[in-house]
């Protein structure tokens, strides 16, 4: 099925948006991203805070623009983060994992583009209706958090037949050939995670970019298990995708006090085996650690 593009509404010689990743897509990789002929973002997840946004602002370079995405139970609890979010006037804001889209109109009031990540057609519908610039429908094979209902490409489908608006894929987009299949099928653009989570400027640390290399397709797993352990504030019915691991062996019917610990102590030694290391079914294609200018290029060899 194809369907003629719907014009991004930001500029980037190429339509691939890094994904906003917690931990991971800091200023550096944003920057890098963008400076490519992409569009960057920076992530703030579960452990979002002003200190941390701050921060990685202040790696992006006078001039590059990238976007921001941050949580939507995180901005609730610390409100400083989406206001801190807004003040830097970013490309694109997304505030993901919410049901209410109030933020929407706040960011372009401001004159911010706005992105809303959606799990499936009653979410796509949400998102038309509030009035979002970009809608970025989020497949069940993708890494990191969301409600994992629907194939990434019966989503599109269905996004599409429901909104005008420009429209992202998003899960387990690899390799050129993913790219080039999503937009031919009426994507605007796609909006990559994993595949840029072992890049040199990514703020994965080593253990997990150990774990991401080593990984094949099918050594993800989909829990909540890391953030019961971590006392996180995430919804029950927003499992995270991750790497299999020893932890999510045994604490797989839930964390207890001793999973707390265990989970602690392997965040404090960078052991994966103990680690929520976020990834999607593309995390196979990952075999190096390269620049990410070049995963960027790699992503783009068929546009
Ligand atoms: C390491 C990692 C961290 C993520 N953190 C966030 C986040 O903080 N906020 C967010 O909206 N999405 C986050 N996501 C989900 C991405 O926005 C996106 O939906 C996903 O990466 C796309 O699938 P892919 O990883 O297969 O490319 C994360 C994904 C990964 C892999």
């Amino acid at each position: 099925m194809s369907s003629p593009a719907r014009a991004l509404p930001f500029d980037a010689r190429f339509a691939i948006v890094n994904a906003p990743m917690g931990g991971v897509a800091g200023g550096a990789l944003a920057s890098a991203v963008t400076r490519a002929g992409g569009l960057g973002m920076i992530g703030q997840g579960s452990a979002g805070s002003v200190a941390s946004l701050t921060a990685q602002l202040a790696l992006v370079p006078e001039g590059v623009r990238v976007g921001i995405g941050v949580v939507d139970w995180v901005v609730r609890r610390d409100p400083a983060l989406l206001e801190l979010a807004l003040d830097a006037d970013p490309v694109l804001l997304s505030v993901g994992f919410g049901d209410e889209l109030d933020w929407i109109r706040r960011a372009q009031d401001r004159g911010i583009l706005t992105a809303v990540q959606v799990f499936d057609g009653e979410g796509a519908r949400a998102a038309d209706a509030a009035g979002a610039d970009v809608i970025v429908v989020r497949g069940r094979e993708a890494g990191g958090h969301g409600r994992h209902l629907v194939d990434r490409d019966a989503l599109l489908d269905e996004t599409l037949s429901v909104t005008d608006r420009p429209v992202l894929a998003a899960g387990a987009i690899a390799t050129a050939a993913d790219v080039r299949a999503a937009l031919d099928r009426g994507a605007s653009g796609v909006w990559v995670g994993t595949a840029f989570t072992t890049a040199v400027e990514a703020l994965s640390s080593r253990g997990s970019r150990a774990a991401l290399l080593a990984a094949g397709p099918d050594d993800t797993v989909l829990t909540s298990v890391f953030d019961q352990a971590a006392g996180w504030g995430w919804p029950s019915d927003i499992p995270e995708r991750v790497l299999a691991n020893a932890f999510t062996a045994r604490w797989a019917s839930g964390a207890s006090p001793v999973a707390r610990a265990e989970f602690a102590a392997a965040g404090a030694h960078d052991d994966p085996r103990g680690m929520s290391v976020n990834a999607g079914l593309g995390v196979g294609h990952l075999t190096e650690e390269l620049p990410a200018a070049d995963v960027l290029g790699a992503l783009a060899a068929g546009l």
